[in-house]
This record gives C-alpha cells, structure tokens and sequence, in this order.
C-alpha cells in the first residue's frame, strides 16, 4: 500500500503527495462526500447517507492529517471526517469507475476458437474455483461449454444457479422448447436461425444464456453457430468505418408480437459507453421493427446492415457445433451472436437468460 508523504491545504483543494511522488489534489467537498464515518457512509451496506447538496460548496479543512492508516480532518465550522488512506489510494488519479470485470477479451474467428472453450460440470458444481473458471472463459471468449451436464432440466437449472438466480421473461423463467410453436417465435420451429442476439425488443437485453440440448433424436442438421460480435466491430471499423459509425449512432428498433404482448425497444447494434468503450453488441434481423428513412438514409442503413450481416455469418469468423446432450453452452448475449441451422429430427433444448449484473457480480466476488 502506498502512503502519504506529504499533504498540502489549498482554499478548496487538498494536495496529497504519496510516498512515489505523484501529488493527487482532492476537493475539500470530495473528501466531506466520501468520509466514512456512520452518518456519511453506511457501514455495512455502503451507501452514502450524507445529503451532498447540504455540504457547503465552499466547505474547508481547519486541520488536516493522517492517523493510523486514515485521513482525519477537522472542518471549518466543526465537525470531523475520516477517510482510509486505502481508499484514497484507489483514488489517486482521476478517472471514471470502470465497471467492467477484470478479464480481457479475446476477440476469435474461426481459427482461433477451437478447442472449444469448456469446463467439466464436476468442477463447476463442486467448488467455487471451478464456477469462477467457467465464468472466466465466458468473460474472456463470450461462451463456453459446461461438458458432462446430466441431460436433464433439473440438473441444467441448478448448474444455472450457480452462477445467479433466473431471470424472467415472456418465455418464462427457466425454459424448454422444441419446435411445437408453444410461443410465438422461430425458437419453436425447426427453420434456420441467422446469427442473432436475443431481446432486441427489451430495454435492458438480456445478458447471458445458457442453452443445454438434453435431447436430439434423428439428428439432421441442427448445428449451432456462434460468432464474436467484438470481432466484427473491429473488423468493420476497419475496413468500414462509415458501416461501423452508422450502426454505432442510429437507434434499430426491435419487437416482439405474440403472446398476448408487443414488445419494442431500439438501441444502435453498436452500443458504446461514455468513455467511448464498446459494451454491448445487439442485432436480430427477424426482429427488427420496420421503420421508414429518407431514401439516402435508408440507402446507408441497409449498406451499413449488410456490411455486418456478411459478416456475422462468414464462416471465416463463426464456431460451428451440433451441441450434444451433456454440452450445456453460457454465452454472453451482449458481445457473442448466435444461430442454428435448420434441422429434422426430435431436438428439446432448455435454458435461461440471467442478467449481465449477476454474472459479474458472481465473478467479481470469486472465489
Ligand atoms: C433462440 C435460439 C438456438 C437453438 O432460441 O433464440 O437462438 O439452437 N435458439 O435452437
Ligand atoms: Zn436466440
């Protein structure tokens, strides 16, 4: 842990010069926000109690210094905080909280993602390490297979849990379809599906899937394919920067009609964060909503769809698996498109959607 060397009252400011010499300069106001004593900060659940908009804009430290591993200040007016010299430390350089989980991605093609990332389901059911390392691939590839799965629903839902409770939707919670058309999508039939993100038509996307096949009888066909949606942005800022910046601003609309519900929701297949960061990875052409553009408009969008849709369904970038009984596949709804191609024969996949939130949280907590 680094320490203080040195600390310099300014008239709103205070200079906090570290044992390496990097000098940070925190606000007065900064440091009463973030105090942790119990009427500032919750101590158990750590949240903020204070009222910002109360505190003084012009608020000052009398005193200022450091006590057995805290910042103590007594304020102008009365009053003390105490603030760890732990925490500051995380806060020695200005910067906005990256809230993403510590895993670097690896963007694949078809060259690169074979063997197919996989955990043993014995090791993610008998012990928090195995969990964290299936997450990890997920994290780091955008899938991976739990092999070994009991082809049943109940084992399928409890390996679901090990990773966060299941999330709701117009399928239900945990789910299992074959093509009988129990609701109205193309999950239920047994025609080619594209590569695809699912909940195009929702605010808030669902994050992650879990498919398990736990039956295929007289297998035609049927393969799932799976293609890096991060891939394909970086590929197509690239090569098609004028594709990439459209599919990167302009808001698609998605929806669902059926079941009693219509749903819709737009975001750009490309969404970024503030910092400009790609976080999220969305396209299902079955469910685009249609809409009208003026024809030059128009004329871009569809150069822009094509661009990525060729891409998204090049072999050269997919995976390309009949998923077997035993293969429960998580793959992260957000980065990752996925597929099927059409098929006979008698196929009951199940599953769930679980939100992304969940997931990184079960892998930021560990192990
Ligand atoms: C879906 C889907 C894939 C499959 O249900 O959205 O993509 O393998 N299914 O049936
Ligand atoms: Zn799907």
């Amino acid at each position: 842990m680094a320490s203080i060397r040195d600390l310099v009252p300014g008239t709103d400011t205070l200079d906090v010069t570290w044992d390496d010499g990097v000098t940070t300069t925190y606000l007065w106001l900064w440091l009463r926000d973030h105090s942790h004593d119990p009427e500032t900060l919750h101590p158990v659940s750590q949240q903020r109690l204070v009222f910002t908009a109360g505190v003084p804009a012009d608020i000052a430290g009398a005193r200022a210094e450091v006590v057995d591993g805290e910042l103590v200040v007594d304020w102008v007016g009365g009053g003390t905080s105490r603030l760890p010299v732990a925490f500051l430390e995380r806060f020695r350089v200005p910067a906005t909280v990256p809230t993403r989980v510590d895993v670097e991605r690896e963007l694949w093609d078809s060259t690169t993602i074979y063997p197919t990332p996989s955990v043993p389901y014995d090791e993610v059911m008998g012990s928090d390490e195995g969990t964290v390392r299936w997450l990890r691939e997920v994290a780091r590839w955008g899938f991976a297979l739990v092999t070994g799965t009991p082809a049943t629903t109940e084992a399928t839902e409890e390996l679901v849990k090990r990773v966060a409770y299941v999330r709701e939707s117009i399928f239900g919670g945990f789910w299992w379809f074959t093509a009988d058309l129990k609701h109205d999508d193309l999950a239920y039939t047994n025609t080619e599906l594209l590569a695809h993100t699912d909940g195009t038509y929702s605010h808030d996307g669902p994050g992650l899937q879990l498919l398990h096949c736990i039956e295929f009888l007289d297998p035609v066909g049927g393969d799932s394919t799976m293609v890096d949606g991060f891939r394909i942005a970086a590929e197509l800022k690239a090569k098609n920067p004028e594709a990439f910046e459209l599919l990167s601003s302009f808001s698609v609309p998605g929806q669902y009609i059926g079941d009693g519900a219509h749903l819709m929701s737009s975001r750009p297949v490309f969404r970024h964060d503030q910092t400009g960061e790609l976080v999220q990875v969305s396209f299902n052409n079955g469910d685009r909503a249609p809409f009208l553009l003026h024809p030059d408009e128009q004329r871009a969008f569809y150069d822009a769809l094509r661009a990525f849709e060729e891409l998204a369904n090049d072999e050269r970038l997919q995976w390309v698996h009949v998923l077997q009984p035993g293969e429960a596949m998580l793959f992260d709804n957000w980065r990752v498109l996925h597929g099927r191609k059409a098929y006979s024969g008698t196929r009951t996949l199940c599953g769930a959607y679980l939100n992304h939130e969940d997931f990184e949280s079960r892998l930021r907590r560990g192990v």
